[in-house]
């Protein structure tokens, strides 16, 4: 079990519900940034997909040290659960000034679930703008594609590239689209990369203490008004790349996945998908 006090609060899984992201700067000291480039430089041996996250990178071992430290055992059991199962590794090294970039994408393939993986990024050395870090588009990952459907897309309004000091933690929900920049940089490019699979139902496993205070106390969640804070605030907030027409189909997503993560069936945002469940002949009469 997780330390409690290092479990995310509800904001922060809302605001990864809504953006399919959470950044965590500078988080792992100095010195072990330091060590964890030696042991990426020797070589990592891999699991065997589907391990239990407990059984990899065993001691000694740097990298095995991070994710069972306490701040990212918290993340983790936050979106995942206990014990996860390990899903594949990937060190990422971009050569200074390559001709190309990789393309944008989504990892693996259209997947359907509700359920999530989630892609832990580790930054091990500072990664200015000239060295071009990965790139994600916020809110994305609702947009269900295989692979390299998006290629094409060289950059989107809104998009985040991962400008960073050593020691950051990026956290991605499997979805989202990505890809890793040009280095322009004269130094080699290192991100450590680790995805993970839940082996439990992903409800309320973060610290949920602050949840009906920030779900109710901003708006009541049928108020024709925008909730200006909050929960509902968080879950009803624009991408700049949204297009005009179907940017409320986002909203609708993550109400979706707001009640999944709750078990709340009846949790909304302004109104946005209880309008849509209306069938008066449904309706349980008194
Ligand atoms: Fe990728």
């Amino acid at each position: 079990m997780a330390d409690q006090k290092y479990l995310l609060n509800s904001e922060q899984m809302a605001s990864f519900v809504s953006r399919g992201f959470l950044r965590f700067d500078e988080l792992i000291p100095k010195g072990v940034n330091e060590r964890a480039m030696r042991e990426i430089d020797a070589g990592v041996t891999a699991a065997a997909a589907g391990t239990p996250l407990s059984q990899c990178y065993p001691a000694p071992s740097t990298l095995g040290e991070i994710l069972r430290s306490p701040e990212i055992e918290g993340i983790i059991y936050s979106l995942v659960g206990p014990d996860p199962l390990f899903d594949h590794q990937a060190v990422h090294v971009r050569e200074p000034n390559e001709d190309s970039a990789q393309h944008m994408h989504g990892d693996s393939t259209i997947d359907i679930r509700m359920h999530f993986d989630i892609q832990l990024m580790y930054f091990p050395h500072d990664v200015p703008l000239e060295m071009g870090g990965t790139l994600l588009v916020p809110g994305s990952q609702y947009r269900r594609i295989n692979e390299m459907d998006i290629a094409r897309y060289q950059n989107i309004v809104g998009q985040i590239s991962m400008v960073c000091k050593a020691g950051t933690i990026l956290v991605l929900h499997h979805g989202i689209w990505h890809c890793g920049r040009r280095n322009l940089s004269d130094q080699r490019r290192y991100m450590f990369k680790v995805r993970l699979n839940p082996a439990v139902r992903q409800m309320r496993l973060w610290n949920t203490s602050d949840l009906d205070a920030n779900v109710g106390k901003h708006t009541p969640i049928f108020a024709k008004e925008t909730p200006k804070d909050g929960i509902q605030a968080i879950l009803s907030s624009y991408e700049p790349w949204f297009e005009e027409g179907t940017k409320r189909l986002e909203i609708l997503n993550r109400i979706k996945m707001w009640r999944f993560l709750t078990g709340d069936e009846n949790f909304d945002a302004h109104y946005w998908l209880t309008r849509l469940e209306n069938m008066p002949e449904n309706r349980v009469s008194a």
